[in-house]
């Protein structure tokens, strides 16, 4: 079986994917951006051929993939990356191969058509309205009402996201998203956000995960002094979830997902509500496939080769409670110091998974662009109570430093 992977070396977790996926016995033929040398060498080691393309230009692509097809015979295309889920149909239907095409990928690409067809489906979304023009946001803003969030229709990791309480707020912030062609005009959701990822194979849903973010990822992204978290959440018949669970599967139908890593958000307001927040039909990002590999003891990267390949894969059950959590230096430069975490590792080491900060003298990522800030740890309790006091700890106790 010969597979097309898109991006098979960034972002960096690709690189698993791409390994798992030749392990299943699969030639992986990779196509990306990346040229030849940069590609890890674990990528490298596991493709049958690579054809650096630029994957911004579709025509560049399916050019390329038309002379490959001449000679080899191409079973399947497959994408973990975002920006690239609408390319992946694109060269399916261009090829005339299985799997998702254009038209179901733009429901996971645009947020709006995404929610009208949920709409359709009698999924409760947030209400909503698309606007190209200043006057259309204006618009959508009366239809809506405030508090209410703007945001980019195609947007990624918050970028470009407001939320927006008065018409005042509205006429500073229609200044912000000038460079931003399409936005989303939503009304704002009060409650706790959550995920609900799964790995499908032949339409059917073969793992399911719920993440907890704390706090909101809006605030994550809004105060520096913040360390996020993600939490992979044990106990999946807690009554707060079901609502979650049920919506996610009812998504998943509505979309004809049948294939592949999912990635939805949802909101549960302080009455119980639950409100659909977007979805991509791709893992969710920043280690969060590490984390779930740690609640499971299992190995997501082989779950999702052999689902896309054979249509199944061995269930994996939650252990564990597990979590990242992503620190932000205090002080601007390059990492001088680190404190606390020695102590925090002789006291707490037995639930810690992984370490990773930037090393004294790297200069600080931006922590705005990037949810991996300046460092992340995770860990692992079943308990979540004892889980959530470990991860207090490493937010106020492990310190980093820049200067
Ligand atoms: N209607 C809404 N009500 C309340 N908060 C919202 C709403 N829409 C977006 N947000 C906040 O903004 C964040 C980013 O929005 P969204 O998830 O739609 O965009 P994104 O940029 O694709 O996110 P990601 O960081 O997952 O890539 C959400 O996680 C949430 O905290
Ligand atoms: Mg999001």
């Amino acid at each position: 079986m010969n597979v097309v992977l898109l991006s098979p070396g960034f972002p960096l977790d690709v690189s698993s994917f791409t390994r798992a996926l030749a392990r299943t016995g699969a030639r992986v033929i990779g196509i990306g951006d990346q040229p030849v040398g940069a590609l890890p060498a674990m990528v490298r080691d596991h493709l049958v051929h690579y054809e650096h393309v630029p994957l911004a230009d579709t025509a560049a692509v399916l050019a390329a993939l038309r002379g490959l097809a001449r000679h080899v015979r191409i079973d399947q295309v497959e994408c973990l990356w975002e920006p690239y889920v609408v390319l992946a149909a694109t060269i399916r239907e261009h090829l005339d191969l299985p799997g998702m095409g254009v038209e179901e990928a733009t429901w996971f690409r645009d947020k709006e058509v995404m929610k009208r067809v949920l709409d359709a489906a009698g999924v409760r979304t947030p209400r909503h309205a698309g606007a190209t023009t200043v006057a259309e946001v204006w618009e959508a803003a009366e239809q809506v009402g405030y508090p209410l969030i703007v945001k980019p229709v195609a947007g990624a990791g918050s970028a470009d996201t407001y939320r927006v309480d008065t018409p005042a707020r509205l006429a500073e912030v229609q200044q912000m998203i000038q460079h931003v062609p399409r936005v989303s005009v939503e009304e704002f959701v009060e409650g706790e956000e959550f995920t609900y990822d799964t790995v499908c194979g032949d339409g059917e849903v073969l793992f399911e995960n719920v993440s907890w973010y704390q706090p909101r990822p809006l605030e994550q992204r809004s105060h520096e002094w913040v360390s996020p978290m993600t939490i992979a959440l044990r106990d999946k018949d807690d009554p707060g979830l079901a609502g979650g669970l049920d919506m996610g599967r009812r998504v998943l139908t509505a979309l004809g997902f049948t294939s592949g890593f999912t990635h939805m958000e949802w909101y549960r307001t302080a009455d119980g509500e639950v409100v659909f927040g977007e979805i991509g039909a791709r893992p969710p990002g920043a280690r969060t496939v590490d984390v779930m590999n740690y609640a499971t003891d299992g190995d997501l990267f082989d779950t999702w080769a052999l689902a896309v390949t054979t249509g199944q894969a061995p269930p994996l059950t939650h252990r564990f409670n597990a979590a990242s959590l992503f620190k932000r230096a205090q002080g601007s430069g390059r990492i001088t110091r680190v404190e606390g975490l020695e102590r925090l590792l002789r006291e707490e080491g037995e639930h810690v998974c992984v370490v990773d900060l930037l090393p004294v003298g790297t200069p600080r990522r931006d922590w705005r662009a990037t949810l991996l800030s300046d460092g992340m740890v995770i860990a692992r309790h079943p308990e979540l109570p004892e889980l959530m006091r470990v991860l207090g700890r490493f937010a106020t106790e492990l310190e980093m430093f820049a200067e």
